[in-house]
């Protein structure tokens, strides 16, 4: 391609990108109500104002047209009826929430947004709302020279996104993902910016091409759209939790998944037959290796069909679903967008006589080639086809599978652009636009459609969905695995930012290819890239065709010991893991959480990229580098206790930490609790071990969630969430606890305890008012109690 020869340097290129100038709103005329909110006609354009919340405000600039004020389909909330004052004089408005205050400048507009005590949260300076002539509209902010930079979704580099610029526009990159190759397959044009431990937030809900610059000015950052209107909401924080409260209020949050999709995951291009499927289950029984899931990749199809299966490698796929349930593991399998051209495929026909497929202006089918050659995409804008594509899931779930792999849905098509001709237009429910316009909706659509058409045909059980492509919101119907990784310690080293800002950016269930996709993996890499696994949000291990093998036994006993050990342990973690699901469930927050979420306040924490947390009290610091066995991990303010060890670690400074190829770095702060099970194998647990790592001093409140991991039921309340609290003094700790679920829900826990780790010799333990004098184990003092 030319993009990748000297080309792409030459002369006239800067000419190229130079796109035309920049064209101010310029100023204010007159102001009009409408719509629940403000009109500013300025001389070039209209500008829009909404309060969606009192802490969210939405900004629309149509050029030189009446703000359009349709949302995309990332936008879930509902406009609240806000109370706002409004003081207006010659030069300014100022609009005032109880949470924010918007000033307006008249001459020319400029926006600001402050706190109420008057704090500027956003604003603007020489140049504000903005468009070029050939149809971008552009946004710029002031920058101050402490601000940060999160979120963004996906992408490679590090964690602090200053001095980065992006594009989203959803791309099928097979080739090397490198710090700057930009984009990847997901595009959530959203990010968090923190300054001095406050946080604010901006969503640019455009589908098109849009591109973040915080590179190119030092005191300014601009967003931009290549088409459509400008229209961003700005989320005023002040935590940077708050600010993911607020941005997933707007673009939604993750249904819980069913418990078994956050077991292990094995997956390979491809397991290709029914035998061979069935002898990797065996081994993973033989070996005692919990699993829960084996993915089918392309070869289970008959040439690459979506909704058939090969009759030759897959001879009874109802037989396999239902055996290998028998044995507790669940088949995903992959469906791409592209259906096959073919007269005499079902599929094909239905889309092409009801007119499900994406079309040029004229009226032609657009065909591109993909996995099955030339190929139809079903256009997932019209709610009609999300319907029948929906519908054919039906395929699947008769055989007894319930969760499905969504991939190739940039859409991805062998050719130069590697996606479809932006010229082709898009149904859009009745509202055409051409895939310029909405290309990064794609993804999202599809997953909306597969999500959909699995819950209706599950009747009341959780559908799993993993995708590779998606938008902004995208958290609603499907879990995200970061695409074609490679098997180069660098990969391991860069996925952690890359998920620790898909969760900052709303997507919480989230994990990269364990081992890596391309490129030979071997047993030391895989070995360390499997413990960090066993603490992302989605855990597979998954490789490409012509590579080495990379199930947990194929590189020696040594290794497999060890990857056998830390699936147990994810195991051991899913109550604490599951509890986290939920969180993320109720209030967006991320499972696996960059420090500086957790201590916005600490600027140590900002730019750390090769730690990680889960939750608010649980630090991961693993070894990312080969024959590597001390590293350094920085400890946040308190004490954190090593969990394998129990060595205490002194917070606020850095340590030096030693751990052999057996073990992963991982500290739990002193003062709290996580919860646990015994049960080492799948994801049904019997027993609850609430497990207390005693303190002399502090408190620490949170809660266990647990339901039955499987049906819709928890949508009427019936669930179990403790409501825990533990008060540390020099000689006692209270812990109490009480069950607030909403509805019965019977526990299946035979037995709960509280185990208190690191107790003080004289510390007497209270639990809900109680003495309990309990029973001394390994680990430490153990108390029975009923729930
Ligand atoms: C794409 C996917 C990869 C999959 C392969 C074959 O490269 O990213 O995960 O295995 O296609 O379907």
């Amino acid at each position: 391609m030319l993009e990748d020869t000297s080309f792409a340097i030459h002369p006239g290129q800067n000419q190229a990108m130079e796109n035309g100038s920049y064209r101010d709103v310029g100023t204010v005329k007159s102001i009009q109500k409408r719509d629940g909110g403000l009109t500013f006609i300025c001389d070039e354009a209209d500008i829009h104002l909404q309060f969606y919340r009192s802490d969210i405000v939405r900004v629309v600039m149509n050029q030189r047209d009446i703000p359009d004020l349709e949302s995309t389909p990332a936008v879930v909330a509902a406009l609240e009826s806000v109370n706002v004052g409004i003081e207006e004089t010659d030069s300014r408005v100022l609009l005032t929430t109880n949470r924010l205050v918007v000033s307006v400048s008249k001459q020319p507009f400029r926006l600001s947004v402050l706190t109420p005590d008057g704090q500027v949260i956003v604003s603007e300076g020489d140049r504000g709302i903005g468009f070029k002539e050939n149809g971008e509209v552009i946004c710029y902010k002031k920058m101050e020279p402490e601000d940060r930079f999160y979120g963004f979704g996906e992408k490679s580099g590090f964690l602090d996104k200053r001095g980065e610029t992006y594009t989203m526009w959803n791309t099928d990159v097979y080739a090397p993902h490198n710090p700057e190759t930009d984009p990847l397959y997901q595009s959530i044009p959203y990010f968090m910016a923190l300054r001095n431990g406050r946080a604010y937030g901006i969503y640019f809900d455009n589908p098109s091409k849009t591109t973040f610059d915080m590179k190119t000015e030092q005191e300014v950052y601009s967003f931009k759209g290549d088409s459509g209107k400008l229209d961003y909401y700005v989320f005023a924080g002040e935590g940077p939790k708050d600010v993911i409260e607020q941005y997933t209020h707007i673009t939604g949050r993750m249904p819980l998944p069913p418990k078994w999709a956050i077991g292990y995951h094995q997956s390979r291009y491809s397991y290709e037959s029914e035998e061979e499927v069935r002898a990797l289950a065996n081994t993973f029984k033989e070996k005692g290796i919990p699993l829960d899931v084996i993915y089918l990749d392309i070869h289970y199809m008959d040439e690459y069909r979506v909704f058939t299966f090969d009759k030759d490698r897959f001879p009874n796929p109802k037989k396999l679903v239902q055996d290998l349930r028998e044995e507790g593991i669940r088949v995903v399998p992959i469906v791409d967008p592209g259906v096959k051209k073919d007269p005499e495929y079902p599929a094909y026909q239905e889309g092409v006589r009801n007119d499900h497929f994406c079309k040029y202006l004229e009226g032609d089918i657009y065909f591109g080639d993909v996995w099955p050659g030339t190929s139809a995409f079903p256009d997932f804008t019209d709610e009609r086809t999300q319907e029948w594509w929906g519908n054919w899931h039906q395929f699947y779930t008769e055989l007894g599978i319930e969760g499905i792999w969504n991939d190739m849905n940039e859409p991805a098509v062998f050719n130069e652009t590697k996606t479809m001709d932006t010229s082709v237009i898009h149904k859009n429910d009745g509202d055409p636009k051409t895939h310029r316009q909405l290309h990064n909706l794609y993804g999202l659509l599809m997953g909306k459609a597969t999500y959909e058409g699995m819950e209706r045909n599950l009747n009341g059980k959780r559908p799993f969905l993993l995708t590779r492509a998606g938008f902004a919101g995208v958290q609603r119907y499907a879990s995200v695995w970061t695409g074609d990784n490679r098997s180069f310690w660098e990969h391991l080293q860069m996925s952690l930012p890359m998920c620790m800002n898909l969760g900052l950016s709303g997507v919480a269930f989230t994990g990269p290819d364990v081992g890596g996709f391309a490129h030979d993996t071997n047993g030391e890499l895989l070995t360390r890239w499997t413990q960090v696994g066993a603490f992302t949000p989605y855990f597979r291990n998954h490789s490409a065709i012509g590579t080495l093998y990379q199930e947990p036994w194929q590189f020696g006993e040594e290794y497999e010991a060890i990857m056998k050990r830390y699936i147990e342990l994810r195991y051991e973690w899913l109550p604490q893991l599951y509890s986290l699901f939920h969180e993320a469930h109720t209030k967006g927050l991320p499972i696996m959480r960059p420090l500086m979420l957790e201590y916005p306040r600490d600027a140590k924490t900002y730019a750390i990229h090769d730690q990680f947390m889960i939750g608010d009290n649980t630090l991961i610091a693993p070894i990312m580098q080969p024959e590597v066995t001390d590293r350094a991990v920085y400890f946040p303010e308190g004490e954190w206790i090593d969990y394998f060890s129990g060595k205490v670690y002194e917070g606020g400074t850095t340590h030096l930490v030693h751990a052999e190829l057996d073990t992963l770095p991982l500290f739990i702060k002193r003062g709290t609790l996580i919860a646990q099970s015994p049960i080492r194998t799948k994801t049904e647990q019997k027993e609850l071990e609430l497990h207390v790592y005693a303190h002399t001093k502090g408190s620490y409140n949170t809660s266990v969630y647990d339901d039955d991991g499987e049906t819709t039921n928890y949508y009427s309340g019936e669930a179990m969430k403790l409501n825990l609290s533990i008060q540390c003094k020099d000689h006692q700790i209270a812990i109490s606890y009480r069950n607030d679920n909403e509805m019965e829900w019977p526990l299946p826990y035979k037995k709960c305890s509280f185990i208190l780790h690191g107790l003080v010799d004289d510390q007497q333990v209270w639990v809900n008012g109680e003495r309990q004098s309990g029973v001394w184990t390994e680990q430490g003092l153990k108390v029975e109690v009923t729930i």
